[in-house]
C-alpha cells in the first residue's frame, strides 16, 4: 500500500516535471530583440510629448452654464461661452517602466490658458465681459499597456487607465459693460468648479486618444517582415508580448530570414540570449546566431551560394590563369588530355553556412566545393577534377543607419581531393592558386553583398546613430542612439 502511494507521488513528478518540460520547449526564443533603454524612452517621450501638446490645445470646451442665488432676487443666470485654448504647456513629462505591467506616462506642472466670452443676467441686471482662465498645476498619469496582436505580429498600445488632477485655477473676468464685481462675486465659485470638472474630463480623453491613434500609429510603422531581395525576406514579427522590467522594453522578434518562394521552419531553435543590462544607448539591438544561420540556409537552398569563374574574371595581373596550360604546370595530365584550352572553376557550398557567435568575434567555416572544367573546342565542358575546401572565416558585421552590414574574411583553406577524372594528384599542388583565388575573386562578390546590408526593424524614417557593437556567446549586440533625420 506504501508502496502504491510512493508510486503514485513518483508519477504525479513525472507528470508535473513533463509539463515543465513541454512548457519550456513550447516557449519561443526570440531570434531579435529589440531593447529600449530609459534613454530611449526619454527620447520617444520628446517626440510624442508636442503631438499631445498638440492635440490639448486643440481641446473644444463645451459651454458651460449654470444659475446662482441672489437674496431678495431669486435667481440669477450665468452662461461662459466661445472659450479657446491659447497655450497648453506641458513643461514636465516622463516615461518610466513599470517592470510586468508596461509604461506608465506621467505629465506634472502642466498650465493651460483659456479664454473666452461670459454673460450673466437677471431681470434688469445684465453683465458680459471676456474672461481668461489660468489653470495651473495639472498632473496626468497613464498606463500604457504594450501587448502583441498574434494575428499580425505588432505590437500595439493602449492607454489602460488615465487620471488627472488639477492643483490651482484662476479665473480672470473683466466686465466690458459697468463694474458689477458684486454680481460676479456671485458666481464666479461655481463657474471655477465647472470649468474644472469640464477640463478634467478632456484631458484624460485626449491623452487616451493620443495614445490610442497617434503613437499606436508610430508604433505600427515597426515592419513585421523586410523583403530584402529577390530571394528572402526576414520575419520581424513578436513571438510574445512586450517585456518590461526595471531596466528595459525587449520587444522579442523572431528575427528569422525565410524563402520568398516558400517557407518551411529551419532545423535549429534560437539560442537564450542573455543581454547584459546597459543604459548609455537609447536601444540596443540583440541578433542572435539564429538571424545569420536563417540567412545562411535560405541563400543556400535557393543555390545562390554558387559562383561559376571564369578566365576574364581574374584580375588582368594575376599570376594564375584559368587555362589548362597554366593548370599543367601543376598537374601535366591535364595539359597532356586537354591541350591548350580555357578553364572554368564552378565553386559552392556543400552544405548551409554555419555561423558562431562568441565574445571573441564571429567565426564561420563553410564547407566549399570547386568543380574544375576544362572547355573543349565545341564549348561543351568537361569535368577534370573536384576539391573539396574546408574554410575558416571570421566575419566583422557593422551597420550604418539601418541596416547590418558585414565582411567575410578568409582565415584558412583546407583541400581535399573528393573526384579525378586526371588521375590521383596531391591536393598540396592547387593550396596556393587557391589561397589566391578566394580572396580575390570569390569573396569580394561575397561582401559586396553583405556590405549592401540587410534591413533592420525600425520605425519610419528613424535612424541609427553612435554605434557600439559587442558579440556575446550566440548573439551579437548593437547599441545606438536614434535620431529622425
Ligand atoms: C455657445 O454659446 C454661444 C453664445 O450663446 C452660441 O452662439 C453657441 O451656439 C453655443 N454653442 C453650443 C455648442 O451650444
Ligand atoms: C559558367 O559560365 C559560363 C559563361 O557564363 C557558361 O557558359 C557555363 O556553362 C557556366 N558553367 C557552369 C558549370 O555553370
Ligand atoms: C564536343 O566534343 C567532344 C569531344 O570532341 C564530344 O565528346 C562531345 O560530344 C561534343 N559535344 C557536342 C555538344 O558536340
Amino acid at each position: 500500500m506504501a508502496r502504491d502511494q510512493d508510486n503514485t507521488l513518483r508519477w504525479a513528478t513525472l507528470v508535473v516535471l513533463a509539463t515543465v518540460g513541454t512548457a519550456l520547449t513550447v516557449t519561443i526564443n526570440p531570434g531579435f530583440v529589440i531593447r529600449i533603454s530609459q534613454k530611449g524612452l526619454d527620447y520617444v517621450c520628446q517626440q510624442e510629448i508636442p503631438v499631445l501638446q498638440k492635440r490639448l490645445e486643440n481641446i473644444k470646451l463645451p459651454n458651460i452654464s449654470g444659475s446662482f442665488k441672489m437674496k431678495f432676487l431669486g435667481n440669477g443666470y450665468f452662461s461662459f461661452y466661445r472659450m479657446n485654448v491659447l497655450n497648453f504647456q506641458l513643461p514636465s513629462h516622463q516615461i518610466r517602466l513599470q517592470p510586468n505591467v508596461g509604461l506608465q506616462l506621467s505629465i506634472s506642472n502642466a498650465h493651460v490658458i483659456i479664454s473666452g466670452k461670459w454673460d450673466a443676467k437677471k431681470n434688469f441686471f445684465k453683465a458680459s465681459g471676456d474672461f481668461v482662465l489660468r489653470v495651473e498645476g495639472i498632473s496626468i498619469s497613464a498606463d500604457l499597456k504594450l501587448d502583441s496582436n498574434p494575428a499580425s505580429g505588432r505590437v500595439t498600445i493602449a492607454c489602460s487607465t488615465c487620471s488627472n488632477s488639477i492643483s490651482k485655477v484662476r479665473l480672470h473676468i473683466s466686465n466690458s459693460k459697468g463694474v458689477l464685481g458684486w454680481l460676479v462675486r456671485l458666481f464666479r465659485k461655481k463657474v471655477d468648479s465647472l470649468l474644472l470638472k469640464t477640463l478634467n474630463k478632456k484631458i484624460c480623453k485626449i491623452l487616451t486618444n493620443s495614445v490610442d491613434t497617434d503613437l499606436q500609429r508610430d508604433i505600427q510603422t515597426l515592419p513585421v517582415t523586410s523583403k530584402i531581395d529577390k530571394v528572402a525576406e526576414i520575419d520581424y514579427s513578436l513571438v510574445t508580448a512586450p517585456i518590461t522590467t526595471a531596466d528595459s522594453l525587449d520587444l522579442p522578434l523572431k528575427g528569422e530570414f525565410f524563402s520568398q518562394a516558400g517557407r518551411s521552419p529551419p532545423p535549429f531553435d534560437p539560442p537564450v540570449m542573455t543581454i547584459p543590462p546597459d543604459h548609455d544607448r537609447m536601444v540596443y539591438l540583440g541578433v542572435s546566431d539564429y538571424f545569420f544561420n536563417t540567412a545562411g540556409l535560405v541563400y543556400y537552398q535557393a543555390g545562390v551560394l554558387k559562383w561559376n569563374l571564369t578566365k576574364n574574371m581574374l584580375p588582368k595581373r594575376s599570376t594564375f590563369h584559368l587555362t589548362t596550360d597554366f593548370l599543367g604546370q601543376f598537374l601535366p595530365q591535364v595539359s597532356q588530355e586537354f591541350p591548350s584550352m580555357d578553364m572554368q572553376l564552378v565553386l559552392s557550398t556543400s552544405s548551409p553556412p554555419y555561423l558562431i557567435t562568441q565574445p571573441t568575434g564571429l567565426t564561420f567555416s563553410p564547407n566549399l566545393q570547386a568543380h574544375a572544367f576544362a572547355v573543349l573546342p565545341n564549348s561543351s565542358l568537361a569535368s577534370l577534377f573536384m576539391l573539396g575546401m574546408g574554410m575558416n572565416a571570421h566575419m566583422e558585421v557593422g551597420a550604418n543607419a539601418d541596416r547590418l552590414t558585414a565582411e567575410l574574411m578568409m582565415d584558412k583553406l583546407h583541400l581535399q581531393l573528393i573526384h579525378s577524372n586526371v588521375g590521383p594528384f596531391p591536393v598540396e599542388l592547387l593550396q596556393d592558386a587557391m589561397n589566391y583565388l578566394l580572396p580575390t575573386v570569390v569573396l569580394p562578390k561575397v561582401n559586396k553583398r553583405l556590405q549592401k546590408g540587410f534591413p533592420l526593424p525600425m520605425p519610419n524614417r528613424v535612424q541609427l546613430s553612435n554605434l557600439v557593437l559587442r558579440s556575446y556567446q550566440d548573439f551579437l549586440l548593437l547599441g545606438a542612439d536614434v535620431h529622425l533625420p
